[in-house]
């Protein structure tokens, strides 16, 4: 293809790309395939002979959108939103064309120097305290990582190497496997699986502290535990508080847990996955308070920001914290402005060595939505989140399973389990909207996520009228009874 067909063809799929999003509301937002259906439709190796774009774009109707699970359909309520915008879709293209490989200042400075400069602005958009900012001469910073999992892993990697260095700074004589084994990190009994198994893979015990009533992390478990471990001789190290739990959207509060990790020298890394966008918004700011006493921040504006994935925001309050822990120095990377103090190595902060120029899709969103434009966004989420919650109470058939707070719905018929799953199972089968369930405290709840960025009042009550003739349904059922309703 040369530039002149890239030219031709770049409009065609512009347009492919634009009508597919309008039409999107059309398209049954949960495929219809059978696993192993795509092997059937495309041949075993690849062409030996070049072939033709429009044969490719055929295929795409044919073989690729069959077996689509439609995440920005306006009925997609499943999981968490992933962002989507087209001033987002149009940096990774100019992000695709430049196609640099930004591991460090030298390897293309503008990559480096635009992250480190939109990492401030949304730094400063969600207010968070001085210490995270680069600045002009900041001990702080933020670096784009692919997923709040690889944050997670960073935060406990770097945690477990300044925790083993202190140690062995004060007795020589330890060994990092005798360090190593004694090590403990705690995250709620709500944080997401990628804690945990942070901690399988960076070969630490991970303690799981119980939530309260609000599906909070206990502040006064964790310290119990803290105390109980440090008796047994074991080494507490690193802490995750998460805001905006997955199952139900709760929120660890940092003004109690922060203060402990302070007092008892611990590394407390937050992960704000889905909720730290909301934080662009005063009126949900409070729940970001106690940051202060955090080492670590992470959010994904790839969920809930209008940044395409993948885009992870993280921060540190020291970054040589980060840096530190992971510097290598081969001679084909060195170049000659590294330690000059006035640039950064994205390269030290982060696992893998090859990073995208992903800064572009934030610096296009936040200078065509303007913080105005995003916060707007997140309020019509959480509004429209709130209305299905009124739509819910007003049957009296279902229950509300947990705070509403940002745009979430945690419900469930006052029945069994069985019965919760049996009407997931039919809504899910049906295939006009999608959810998916979550557990809390051992009773199957399904999970109402206002996830697309075109979902409207009108989508959300639909998909409530549907809701509430599967219900009828699976309370029809035989063997299953209104009987079986607690009112
Ligand atoms: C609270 C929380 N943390 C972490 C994750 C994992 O996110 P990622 O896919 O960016 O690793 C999620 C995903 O939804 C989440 O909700």
């Amino acid at each position: 293809m040369n530039a002149s067909e890239f030219r031709r063809r770049g409009k065609e799929m512009v347009d492919y790309v634009a009508d597919y999003l309008e039409g999107i509301e059309g398209r049954q937002v949960f495929p219809d395939v059978d696993p192993g259906y795509l092997r059937r439709l495309i041949p075993t190796t690849a062409p030996q002979e070049p072939e033709t774009f429009e044969d490719i774009i055929k295929d795409v109707e044919k073989i690729i959108m069959p077996g689509v699970t439609h995440w920005h359909s306006p009925y997609f309520f499943a999981y968490f939103p992933t962002a989507s915008s087209y001033p987002a879709m149009l940096a990774d293209m100019l992000c695709g064309a430049i196609g640099c490989i930004g591991f460090s200042w030298a390897a293309s400075p503008a990559c480096t120097e635009l992250e480190t400069v939109m990492m401030d602005w949304l730094g400063k958009m969600l207010q968070l305290p001085e210490a995270f900012l680069a600045g002009e001469a900041g001990e702080g910073g933020g670096v784009i990582q692919g997923t709040a999992s690889e944050a997670t892993l960073v935060a406990l990697l770097a945690a477990r190497t300044k925790v083993t260095r202190r140690l062995q700074a004060a007795s020589p004589e330890l060994t990092q496997a005798a360090i190593m084994e004694k090590l403990v990190a705690y995250a709620s009994d709500q944080a997401h699986s990628s804690v945990e198994r942070a901690g399988l893979i960076g070969g630490v015990r991970l303690k799981a502290i119980p939530s309260d009533d609000k599906f909070a992390m206990q502040a006064s478990a964790l310290q119990e535990a803290l105390e109980r471990d440090k008796a047994a001789g074991l080494i507490p190290f690193f802490v995750v508080a998460t805001l905006g739990t997955t199952s139900c959207c709760s929120f660890d509060n940092l003004l109690e847990v922060g203060p402990i990790c302070h007092e008892e020298g611990l590394w407390l890394h937050v992960d704000a996955a889905y909720a730290g966008s909301a934080f662009i918004c005063p009126e949900f700011r409070h729940l970001l308070n106690g940051v202060e006493f955090a080492d670590s921040f992470n959010f994904n504006p790839h969920k809930w920001l209008l940044v395409n994935f993948d885009c992870s925001a993280m921060w540190v309050k020291k970054r040589t914290d980060l840096t530190g822990a992971f510097r290598l120095d081969p001679v084909y990377l060195r170049h000659s402005h590294q330690d000059s103090g006035l640039i950064t190595d994205y390269r030290h902060w982060q696992l893998p060595l090859g990073r995208r120029f992903r800064s572009l899709k934030m610096w296009f969103v936040f200078r065509m939505y303007g913080v105005k434009g995003l916060q707007a966004y997140i309020r019509k989420h959480v509004q429209l989140s709130h209305a299905f919650e009124a739509l819910v109470r007003q049957d009296t058939r279902f229950e509300i399973c947990a705070e509403v707070t940002l745009g979430l719905v945690c419900f469930r018929l006052k029945a069994s389990n069985k019965l919760n799953e049996a009407l997931l199972e039919s809504i899910n089968s049906a295939k006009k909207i999608h959810l998916v369930p979550c557990s809390l405290r051992d009773q199957f709840v399904l999970r109402f996520a206002i996830c697309s960025r075109t979902v409207e009042l009108a989508h959300v009550q639909r998909a409530w009228e549907h809701i509430q003739e599967m219900a009828a349904k699976v309370l029809r059922a035989p063997g299953e009874g209104t009987a079986e309703i607690k009112n």
